[in-house]
């Protein structure tokens, strides 16, 4: 596992974690690994507590897996089809009575990042998509709003992508610069 060149010493679980597109197409997810990522997910704070989140989850041949892939960009379809599952997010952006969710996507996010890292701690990687057709998404939801769907599975080695994919699977990890993002209060 390749540590991101971090500016600080930080968690292995954050400084490892990374968004693969080569995955290993024989591997395959435990009811308990799945159960235990999308427990992650529940734990995540919101606003009010209001856990705007909804999740589909499909293992690699099951029919929601089919329906999710089939909602994907072509692009997102050549690489994640070896995935051992999708989980998709969505979220509700009012509450029953009317009253708007302003955070909604935000909460939704946060559920997405601690699903990740225990994905991450389970020995799985995610890879975050919006690259897919929301309006083919939404009626899988009962009206939440679709938001990202995720990849997840066990990493392969690059060589098996061609093209676009191949170069950024092996491009080097980049951020901007703490300095950049930090715009008052950094510490000296
Ligand atoms: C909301 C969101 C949507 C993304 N959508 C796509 C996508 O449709 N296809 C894709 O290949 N990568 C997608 N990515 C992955 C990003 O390109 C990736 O997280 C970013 O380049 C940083 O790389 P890292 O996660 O390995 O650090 C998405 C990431 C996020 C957070």
């Amino acid at each position: 596992m390749t540590r991101a060149e971090t500016a600080v010493d930080i968690h292995d679980l954050i400084a490892e974690r990374r968004s693969p597109r080569s995955l290993d197409e024989t591997a395959e997810i435990s009811k308990e690994d799945l159960l235990g990522i999308l427990e992650a997910a529940r734990w995540a704070p919101s606003a009010n507590n209001l856990q705007p989140w909804r999740l589909i989850a499909g293992k690699r041949g099951d029919s929601n897996f089919t329906a999710l892939f089939d909602c994907l960009v072509p692009f997102n379809q050549s690489w994640s089809k070896r995935a051992a599952a999708f989980v998709a997010i969505a979220g509700t952006p009012t509450q029953p009575d009317g009253t708007a969710i302003p955070t909604f996507m935000y909460d939704c996010g946060l559920a997405a990042a601690q699903l990740t890292i225990e994905a991450h701690h389970r020995g799985y990687v995610v890879h975050q998509m919006a690259g897919f057709d929301h309006e083919k998404a939404a009626p899988l939801f009962n009206g939440a709003t679709p938001i990202v769907i995720m990849a997840i599975g066990k990493q392969a080695p690059a060589e098996q992508l061609e093209g676009p994919a191949f170069d950024r699977e092996v491009a080097p990890r980049v951020r901007k610069a703490l300095s950049e993002i930090v715009i008052a209060g950094l510490p000296d």
